[in-house]
């Protein structure tokens, strides 16, 4: 078989000419559906290289994109009735105590953060599910399991393994009491 496109063939593109110079649609199925030479199959494999690399940068990039979109989408709102989960004078600045919100929960984590400043988590990393704990002097609350860390006024994941943010718990803070008022998840 010689080479398409070379002078002289008439031929267009880079399929094979068929041995009796026919009309490829006069071929055999099976020519018909590899009409490529021998001597063309670096060129296939090279185009299949281009394609493949090709659809696997656009594939990383869609990705990086949908963890983008991910991090910025707004954060999904559930509201339980207000509870009380603790006075603020239970708690010096610094110290942290678990409770449950809504009843049955899982264990949540309220932290004392300032003289007049409360947060308040999921006390479960998000990566396999270990109690996280306070790290006051590092603004973080510290996943001992793998080394995750999580931002203390956010939740974010900044460190480890977490790819998630803690679910958050809202409070309110009246009449020296601390309220749990609902949860904000990340959407998984
Ligand atoms: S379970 Fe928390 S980092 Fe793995």
């Amino acid at each position: 078989m010689s080479r398409s496109g070379q002078a002289g063939d008439g031929a267009v593109g880079r399929s094979s000419i068929p041995p009796d110079r026919g009309a490829l649609e006069a071929q055999p199925r099976w020519r018909r559906d590899f009409p490529v030479d021998w001597s063309e199959d670096d060129f296939v494999s090279r185009r299949d290289l281009v394609k493949f690399v090709v659809l696997t940068s656009a594939a990383f990039a869609v990705g990086q994109a949908w963890l983008a979109l991910k991090s910025t989408v707004a954060r999904v709102k559930a509201v339980y009735p207000r509870q009380a989960i603790a006075a603020v004078g239970d708690l010096p600045v610094g110290g942290a105590k678990t409770f449950t919100y809504p009843a049955g929960s899982t264990p949540r984590l309220l932290v004392r953060t300032g003289e007049s400043s409360f947060v308040a988590y999921d006390q479960q990393c998000t990566h396999l599910q270990c109690p996280v704990v306070p790290a006051i002097e590092r603004g973080r609350l510290h996943c001992p399991c793998h080394n995750g860390w999580f931002d203390l006024q956010t939740g974010a994941p900044v460190a480890g393994p977490p790819s998630r943010a803690l679910p958050r718990v809202l409070l309110e803070v009246s009449d020296d009491q601390v309220y749990a008022t609902g949860v904000e998840e990340s959407p998984s």
